[in-house]
């Protein structure tokens, strides 16, 4: 049984702030930082970029969990590997070849994520369990931190976690979107051993990283 992680999004910090704001979150017990990368075209929101990354790589020793939300995702990798990210993920639907961008994310020696979308089927990584680290499971439409989470997607998590078992695989099942006190225990239950939370640990109990961190893991 894999331990409960958190990978705090930083997309719900204090963006004038962003190095005091990731230094909270590795003294408050974040196992690792999740860096929404968003290009205003693959979803109707533009963040921030390898140079942001870079900046930030200094100020915190825990691993960068990237996400990119970003058209052609393909050609802009290595800028994030070399920014500092420790693990890459990407949508299917943001390549044109999947192999490929697998292949170059462990080429430049990063952990592999790939992320469905709420409407994004399995059959489309199926045939990639096998070679990547992480799988990250929507549960909202990407784009914005504090939207509303969609228990549909639990049924993805719950038929991962049986290939995961019956294949041996050992990718980490993450779940990202309106991750909260209420559901985290639905979520972790049905096989997700990484939470992505924004507005949960920034904005719950007048801001108590801590304390938002160890009630999502059920502590
Ligand atoms: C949405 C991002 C999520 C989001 C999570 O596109 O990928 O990581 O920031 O934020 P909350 O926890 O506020 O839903
Ligand atoms: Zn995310």
């Amino acid at each position: 049984m894999k331990n409960i992680q958190i990978s705090p999004s930083i997309l719900s910090a204090d963006f004038s702030q962003l190095g005091t704001e990731i230094k909270r979150l590795e003294e408050g017990g974040a196992d690792m930082i999740h860096v929404d990368v968003m290009d205003g075209h693959f979803v109707p929101n533009l963040t921030i970029g390898p140079p942001v990354i870079k900046a930030l790589r200094k100020h915190c020793s825990l691993k960068f969990d990237v996400h990119l939300m970003i058209s052609s995702v393909h050609k802009y990798i290595k800028a994030y590997a070399d920014a500092g990210a420790d693990i890459i993920t990407i949508h299917p639907e943001a390549t044109q070849n999947l192999e490929e961008s697998i292949k170059m994310i462990k080429d430049l020696k990063k952990k592999v994520g790939v992320s469905l979308n709420p409407g994004s089927k399995i059959e489309l990584i199926t045939e990639y369990l096998d070679k990547i680290d992480l799988v990250l499971i929507m549960s909202v439409n990407p784009g914005f931190g504090g939207q509303k989470f969609m228990p549909e997607v639990l049924d993805k998590i719950k038929q991962l976690k049986k290939i995961q078992q019956e294949k041996n695989f050992t990718f980490d099942i993450e779940i990202d979107g309106g991750i909260n006190f209420e559901n985290c225990k639905i979520a972790i239950d049905a096989g997700a051993n990484i939470l992505v939370s924004g507005t949960t640990v920034f904005k719950s109990n007048g801001g108590d990283i801590k304390k938002n961190i160890d009630l999502l893991k059920l502590k």
